[in-house]
């Protein structure tokens, strides 16, 4: 996506310049499919030689889109240090130390630190936004959100790094950093106290056992059992997933097709979560990773009224050259039912493009050198990348201790700035 907004889209206001990544087999595979487009190569830095790519380079930004996402506070930290702004991928990061670390790095180096929440600029939500702003339903006084994740999009979670808590911070992290950063922007607020009860009882081997998938392999490309499971992913036959990945594996042996049953899975696939914010509005969150449904309802229930949103998402696989979460047109409702008064349908502005319209809006924000003033204020910092994953990181420390968990007590005093 950032390859193709800056070689194609945005090459008058930026050149890329360079990209780092463990695998060298993937970076010369985006070589050769910038040369069979006609375009510049770029030089090519393992992540052991990150800072001689800085030094030799000079780029103005680094754009951090590593996995697994514990890797991502190391790279902003250090861009930042030696004199880069930074733009990152959600997650900012996984856990409460890292996110201080890179608090403290942004007030110390005063630079530029932006984390992309291409939901926030999708025409539904920014049209949701535009509608709580305005003060339609009053004072929002609470949130009501269920997220489902279905059964072909939510299993790939559970195959590679994001099924280690240390790697990804489990979904209430990885994932849910989109929906609480949403509903932050959405109630204009930032939260106080989380608690979190969650499970993992469907990506188990009791599930296997019941869908007749005892004795698993390791991996789906040599499982004697994929003819027979539901969850089998076929990494030769998409010929994206076996550039990408299968044909790279040589170099640092990262299987994209892990069995979802594994015995190392540590995070949870059902989890519900309860947030206080500081103007006293609650939220009640849930988030399913095994759904027979792709999408999310919403609503917010005002001191003058009732604001409810629907929408279904395409399911797929990450990486597998499907347009991510596109909104299903007819499948996205709002609906407005003021104090005293009768639902009254929204008619729901509809965009094209990955996330929802969201990802086409969000690279000229972050690209375009003077991009019109937003009152919608969708362009995140450190400030609200921090937010979004202090609930998450909150939440999974609430399961641990059995406790509610304040979001002071983790940044323990780490300069949030704008
Ligand atoms: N905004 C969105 O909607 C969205 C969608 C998909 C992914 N993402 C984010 O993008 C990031 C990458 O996700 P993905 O699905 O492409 O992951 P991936 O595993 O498919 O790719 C990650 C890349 O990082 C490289 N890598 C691994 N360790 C590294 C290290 N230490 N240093 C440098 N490079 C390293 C890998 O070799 C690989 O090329 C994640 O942080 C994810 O949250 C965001």
């Amino acid at each position: 996506m950032y390859t193709e907004a800056v070689t194609q889209s945005f090459s008058e206001h930026a050149e890329l310049l360079a990209v780092c990544d463990t695998n060298q087999g993937r970076m010369d595979l985006l070589n050769r499919r910038l040369a069979a487009a006609g375009r510049p190569t770029v030089a090519t830095y393992t992540a052991d030689r990150f800072e001689a790519m800085i030094r030799e380079k000079k780029p103005d930004a680094v754009i951090v889109t590593s996995g697994p996402d514990v890797t991502h506070s190391d790279y902003i930290c250090r861009a930042m240090e030696l004199g880069c702004d930074v733009v990152t991928e959600k997650p900012m990061t996984v856990d409460e130390v890292r996110c201080r670390r890179i608090l403290n790095t942004v007030a110390r180096t005063g630079r530029r630190l932006q984390v992309t929440f291409n939901y926030r600029y999708s025409p539904p939500r920014s049209q949701l936004k535009e509608i709580l702003d305005r003060g339609d339903i009053g004072d929002i006084l609470s949130v009501d959100f269920a997220w489902f994740l279905d059964t072909r999009h939510g299993a790939d979670y559970f195959r590679r790094w994001h099924r280690r808590l240390g790697n990804s911070g489990s979904l209430l992290v990885h994932k849910a950093t989109h929906h609480f950063d949403l509903v932050n922007w959405w109630i204009a607020d930032e939260p106080e106290e989380v608690f979190c009860h969650a499970s993992r009882r469907y990506y188990t081997p009791e599930t296997a056992k019941r869908l007749g998938l005892e004795g698993h392999g390791e991996r789906c490309l040599t499982c004697g059992l994929r003819s027979k499971c539901p969850f089998a992913l076929d990494l030769a036959s998409n010929p994206e997933m076996k550039s990408l990945y299968l044909d790279n594996e040589s170099f640092d042996g990262y299987f994209r097709d892990r069995c979802v049953f594994a015995p190392e899975i540590d995070i949870w696939d059902t989890m519900s979560v309860s947030v206080r914010y500081r103007r006293g509005a609650i939220m009640s969150y849930l988030l399913h990773a095994y759904s027979p449904i792709e999408g999310y309802r919403i609503a917010f229930n005002g001191s003058r009224g009732r604001l409810e949103h629907t929408a279904s998402e395409n399911t797929y696989v990450s990486g597998d050259g499907t347009v991510p979460g596109e909104l299903e047109r007819g499948n996205v409702s709002i609906t407005h039912i003021p104090e005293f008064s009768k639902p009254r349908v929204v008619e729901v502005r509809m965009g094209s493009g990955g996330h929802g319209g969201g990802d086409p809006v969000l690279l000229a924000d972050i690209f375009h050198p003077n991009p019109p003033a937003d009152p919608l204020k969708r362009k995140a910092s450190q400030r609200d990348g921090a937010f979004s994953i202090l609930i998450g990181i909150a939440a999974y420390r609430s399961i641990q201790s059995g406790k509610p968990v304040r979001i002071a007590d983790l940044l323990e005093g780490a300069p949030l700035g704008e």
